[in-house]
């Protein structure tokens, strides 16, 4: 029995004295050293707080770390941004410094130290330079991401998180005592308002404030005379834990607590944030934090790609090139709208004026500095990449308006887009067998649709981009729900204009590559009985494709809301133009504006699938586009308003002072009722006059008789004052004029014919003067 316990006895005595083979002191002196190597470290004299080498990566660090507990927890790291010391090194108490000295040289360990004559570790967690008994330097002075009990930071004072749980180099996040009072967390390198993500709100409580903990566990701040201004946390302890409060690499500033025996971990007792997205900065940049069942995940918008799929972490960069203003190789501008993800941008970037998504849109697609906008609450706001601080927003009221560009490429990416658009390719097709009216236009479409179609897959969703921003539109009416014109016209507040059918608003409308202004027509006394027959009706004027013509775009069915989508002519109207700015157009724009509206009429009177008669020619009723050419507007919607069935114009009137003798008559209405109003128009056009004045002699008062008075008389010039015409070609347009104004329909000339004897083509003969002496207004 006696020799086991013998044996016991010495094998305890071994591990005893192997236990001890370093016996530990808190305190360094000169000429003293640590080393990895055998395990060397210094010891707070309660053994809870180590000073030394501990393992970091494939070497060392020096640092201060619990010993008393099994998970090791570094509170602070000597230099942590350097690389790691080898196993090798020794740390050397000389010269008043303390050095560690490895292979490759020496290195001071705390810089601007060199006189101290000790070195301990305290039971704080301390670890302080003496010099005599001086305190001359303490690492209390210079936290890394973790502050202890007894332990305050000062004005000017942070906290700066790990890269993550294995590297200890600086990393992300930050959390600064201010020299306002606020204790504020901030991303690393965004020390600025706006990117904060977490303050004490504490502003307001002037300098000197500082951030302690105490030993019991709270956290507070305390003002320059001491007293505590704010408890951050409550205090709940029960029991003697063991407390420290870290900035955690995930950017939330957490306090912890443990029992002081070793079993049991570290038990989160407050944190500054719940959402683990909301530290700002957390994805890298162009990605977006998402939380996932409560974890922060990184995600790119569409069309980028991860840097690096293993550490998404790192952000996201664009997958496609895109030359905002040049447009080179048929490249293209798209959007995505990424609802609900908002971007922090800084304060130097432009605020856009738009108050509308659309609006806004707008404006950064012309903006050649924009990449993407942020819109929301009606304020729109400029975005560069790289896009920064992106996160998924709780309230998801925030759009992200990306403008995009270029090729396809990536998986996943586009693919949303893709069935829209070979259904716009079918569209172009069905509508180019059904059209004969734009039959030109549309088989040069489909040709090239066709050919690219043929070529690679890529190419042609290009140029279909392309061909959607100038020709596809054209051919496929859209069609609207309510809300959604309600939305393009900001609620119908921009009225530009109230004509027979309804009143016309601006809007702006987003066609999948862009944004354009229209005018919205909201169409009031529309008597079609069903949807079938309005859209019948949309789709006659929709295929109507001429350059004189106002272009249909869309339309709105919508309970009880009838509402057509226009190109939008930003000149306004013939009538503006003349009696309102009453700009002076020279004889040769005035001739040509008639031939454009003759030339539209002609269109719809004989060129067109289903034959169209206007029935309110007027100046009102035509438009000018920016390059300064005539379009009829209006057309093809008097047979909205016909009564039921009987698909006669009898009960439509047009405008006084423009309509045809036959409106009077209950005679039925043909084309020649519109040559009746075009010939009045043409009178007012090239007299620049209204076709009844007031405020003019007696005898020039309605001026189809006075026309017709100058020309009995070959005086057609007195027509224009302070004007040098042509004579012979203004007669020849005052005859055609008269002509049109004949009293029988079927003596007025057909718009083809008017056409041609404008263009002077064919001979004008002289018109029967008596008859046009009827046509009174
Ligand atoms: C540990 O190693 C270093 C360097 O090799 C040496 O200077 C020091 O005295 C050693 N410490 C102990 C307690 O043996
Ligand atoms: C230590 O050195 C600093 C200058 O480096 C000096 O100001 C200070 O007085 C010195 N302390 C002692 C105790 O010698
Ligand atoms: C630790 O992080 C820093 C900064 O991100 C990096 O430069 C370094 O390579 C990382 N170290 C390791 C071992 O990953
Ligand atoms: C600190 O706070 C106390 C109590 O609120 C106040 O009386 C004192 O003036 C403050 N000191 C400073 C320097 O602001
Ligand atoms: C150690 O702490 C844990 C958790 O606080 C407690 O459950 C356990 O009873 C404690 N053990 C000892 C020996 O005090
Ligand atoms: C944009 O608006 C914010 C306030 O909403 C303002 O602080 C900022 O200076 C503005 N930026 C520019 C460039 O005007
Ligand atoms: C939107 O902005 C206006 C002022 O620009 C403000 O009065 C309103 O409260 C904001 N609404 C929301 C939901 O933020
Ligand atoms: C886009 O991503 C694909 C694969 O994901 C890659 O092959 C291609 O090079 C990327 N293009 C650009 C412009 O980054």
């Amino acid at each position: 029995m006696a020799f086991p316990l013998l044996l016991l006895l010495l094998l305890l005595s071994f591990v005893f004295k192997a236990a001890n083979v370093q016996p530990r002191s808190s305190t360094i002196e000169p000429g003293s050293s640590l080393s990895p190597n055998n395990n060397s470290y210094l010891l707070s004299e309660s053994g809870e707080f180590a000073f030394g080498f501990y393992r970091y990566e494939n070497g060392y660090s020096v640092g201060i770390w619990f010993e008393n507990i099994p998970q090791k927890t570094v509170v602070w790291t000597a230099n942590r941004d350097d690389p790691p010391f080898t196993v090798d090194s020794t740390l050397l108490f000389t010269e008043g410094r303390l050095i560690v000295r490895q292979k490759q040289g020496q290195k001071v360990l705390i810089d601007g130290v060199a006189n101290a004559t000790s070195a301990s570790v305290l039971d704080s967690g301390n670890f302080v330079l003496y010099s005599s008994s001086a305190t001359i330097w303490q690492s209390f002075g210079y936290p890394t991401d973790t502050i202890l009990p007894g332990q305050r930071l000062v004005v000017e004072g942070k906290l700066v998180s790990d890269v993550s749980d294995t590297n200890h180099t600086s990393g992300k996040f930050l959390i600064l005592m201010q020299g306002d009072g606020n204790l504020v967390q901030y991303p690393v390198g965004a020390v600025e308002s706006g990117f904060g993500y977490w303050n004490s709100e504490t502003y307001t409580a002037g300098n000197g404030v500082s951030l302690n903990l105490e030993s019991d566990g709270l956290l507070y701040l305390q003002n320059a005379s001491g007293f505590n201004i704010k408890s951050i946390n409550k205090v709940n302890a029960l029991g003697k834990p063991i407390y420290r409060a870290t900035i955690d690499t995930d950017g939330i500033f957490r306090l912890y607590s443990r029992s002081s025996n070793r079993s049991g971990d570290w038990i989160t007792e407050w944190s500054s944030l719940d959402n683990k997205c909301d530290p700002v900065g957390l994805c890298g940049e162009n990605s977006y934090c998402v939380l996932m069942e409560g974890e922060p995940v990184c995600q790119c918008p569409p069309r980028f790609n991860y840097i690096d799929e293993e550490q998404k972490g790192l952000g996201c960069r664009k997958n496609y090139s895109l030359d905002a203003c040049m447009r080179k190789n048929d490249q293209t501008l798209d959007f995505f709208e990424l609802t609900g993800s908002s971007w922090k941008a800084s304060d130097a970037y432009l605020n856009f004026t738009s108050r509308t998504k659309n609006n806004c849109r707008m404006e950064c697609l012309r903006n050649c500095d924009c990449d993407a906008a942020l819109y929301n609450n009606q304020s729109c706001k400029m975005l560069k990449l790289p896009l920064r601080f992106g996160r998924k927003e709780t309230s998801g009221d925030t759009i992200t308006l990306l403008k995009i560009g270029g090729e396809f490429a990536g998986p996943g990416t586009g693919k949303r887009k893709r069935p829209r658009k070979r259904k716009l390719r079918m569209d172009i097709l069905i509508t180019s067998l059904v059209s004969t009216c734009s039959m030109l236009a549309l088989i040069v479409v489909a040709a090239i649709g066709f050919l690219k179609y043929r070529s690679r897959v890529r190419e042609y969703e290009q140029i279909l981009q392309t061909v959607n921003n100038r020709v596809a539109e054209d051919v496929a009416l859209k069609s609207f729900t309510f809300e959604e014109l309600k939305d393009a016209t900001n609620n119908f507040v921009d009225e530009i204009g109230k004509g027979a059918y309804g009143t016309v608003f601006r809007g702006v409308i987003s066609n999948g590559n862009g944004e354009r202004t229209v005018a919205i027509k909201r169409l009031e006394k529309v008597v079609t009985e069903g949807e079938r027959d309005f859209k019948n009706e949309m789709r006659a004027i929709g295929i109507t494709h001429h350059k004189n013509l106002v272009r249909l775009l869309g339309y709105c069915y919508d309970g009880t809301n009838r509402l057509l989508v226009y190109e939008y002519m930003k000149n306004g109207s013939l009538a503006d133009f003349f009696f309102i700015s009453k700009l002076k157009i020279n004889w040769e724009g005035r001739v040509e504006i008639v031939l454009n509206i003759a030339r539209g009429l002609c269109y719809l009177h004989e060129e067109c699938e289903t034959q169209i008669i206007h029935c309110d020619i007027k100046p009102e009723n035509i438009l000018m586009d920016d390059k300064g050419n005539a379009k009829i507007a209006d057309f093809g919607l008097a047979k909205l308003l016909m009564p039921n069935q009987s698909k006669t114009y009898t009960g439509i009137r047009g405008t006084r002072g423009y309509v045809a003798p036959e409106w009077h008559q209950n005679l039925a209405i043909t084309v020649k009722a519109d040559v009746y109003s075009f010939g009045i128009m043409l009178f007012e056009i090239v007299c620049c006059r209204r076709s009844v004045e007031a405020d003019v002699p007696e005898n020039e008062q309605v001026l189809t008789h006075w026309v017709y008075d100058c020309f009995k008389a070959n005086e057609v010039e007195k027509l224009v004052r302070n004007e040098e015409v042509p004579k012979s070609k203004f007669e020849r347009i005052v005859k055609v004029g008269l002509w049109c104004t004949q009293y029988e329909a079927s003596s007025r000339p057909s718009m083809k014919k008017v056409t041609l004897m404008l263009e002077g083509t064919v001979n004008i003969p002289d018109p029967p003067l008596l008859s046009s002496c009827v046509n009174s207004p």
